[in-house]
């Protein structure tokens, strides 16, 4: 139940934030720092981890998981992103706070799970300890912890430049069904990058921009969404997980528009004509003993959906 911000008795709070999808996600030759370039269209889907806080005289971090998520490995003590929020947000390490995470974005998936909680755990912690963080610099800091928690700050449909932090929302007239499917292990995304090194040593400096899936947005059209949708790292992921293969053909011949693997994978998205057609598919999928999540897009970045 959502209460009204006054009533803030004992103080604690809980924050949503969303997994994510590329629609596009261009890859150019590794920077100087390592890092690639990217120029990506994220995309944020219903599948939401959500991290709650409490007052409490030490810092404690507690995960729960989703059922499908069960004896996934967890960070250690201390080790958590949402550890690294709290230094970067006080770090003099004078605040503490009870620290709950509710997973069920998969781990390891491709789907910023860990930038989910990393974002929430920004806008709980700043609103808890009454920082009043300017939103700019709510984006500065969150590109310091990865990548991705920008776009997990913002939500909706956005490009991503640089190496994914800059972003800035874009025209998105329609509304999209998917089917998700996780893997029950995770790829390393360091790992990815690097094979996507080995396969394109002539990769270009200047990563392919997404010009024919940012107009199927602004027309809202789910199908020249479907033939837009390209992720430069899907070879690399398939390259480690040639099982995917397998996956993504079963996904589409079950009556998907059409699957690609998400981010750098193994979760695997497809996108469907309609909510219906999506549960279709993803009945077909459970059927043949895959587990397989409806998701809808896009949805809001991190927002507080509980005071207590
Ligand atoms: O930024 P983030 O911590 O999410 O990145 C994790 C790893 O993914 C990096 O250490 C790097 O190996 C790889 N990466 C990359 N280029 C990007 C984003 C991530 O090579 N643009």
């Amino acid at each position: 139940m959502i209460r009204a911000l006054e009533d803030t008795r004992s103080g604690a709070l809980t924050v949503r934030a969303a997994a994510k999808i590329n629609l596009h996600l261009g890859v150019g030759a590794p920077r100087e720092d390592g890092f690639h370039p990217l120029d990506t269209v994220y995309h944020a889907v219903s599948l939401y981890d959500d991290v709650s806080v409490a007052p409490a005289p030490e810092w404690t971090v507690e995960t729960a998981l989703a059922a499908y998520l069960e004896g996934v490995e967890l960070p250690g003590p201390g080790e958590n992103i949402v550890d690294a929020v709290g230094r970067l947000l006080d770090p003099t390490g004078d605040r503490a706070a009870a620290v709950r995470i509710g997973k069920s974005i998969p781990v390891a998936g491709g789907m910023a799970g860990g930038s989910a909680d990393a974002a929430a755990a920004m806008v709980a912690l700043d609103r808890l300890w009454d920082l009043r963080t300017p939103d700019d610099e709510l984006l500065r800091l969150a590109a310091e912890l990865g990548s991705d928690v920008p776009f997990a700050l913002l939500g909706g449909t956005a490009r991503g430049q640089g190496r994914g932090e800059l972003v800035t929302p874009v025209a998105d007239h329609g509304d999209y069904a998917w089917v998700l499917v996780p893997s029950e292990r995770g790829l390393s995304t360091p790992e990815v990058y690097r094979r996507f090194d080995a396969l394109f040593p002539d990769a270009s400096p200047e990563p392919p921009s997404p010009t024919r899936v940012l107009e199927a947005l602004s027309y809202g059209d789910t199908g020249r969404l479907a033939i837009a949708l390209r992720n430069d790292l899907e070879p690399a992921a398939l390259d480690l997980r040639p099982d995917l293969v397998g996956v993504l053909e079963r996904g589409e011949a079950e009556g998907a528009l059409r699957g690609i693997v998400s981010g750098s994978g193994p979760t695997c998205a497809f996108l469907c004509e309609s909510h219906e057609s999506a549960q279709t598919v993803a009945d077909a999928m459970t059927g043949a003993g895959q587990l397989a999540l409806l998701a809808l897009g896009p949805v809001a970045g991190a927002h507080v959906v509980e005071v207590l």
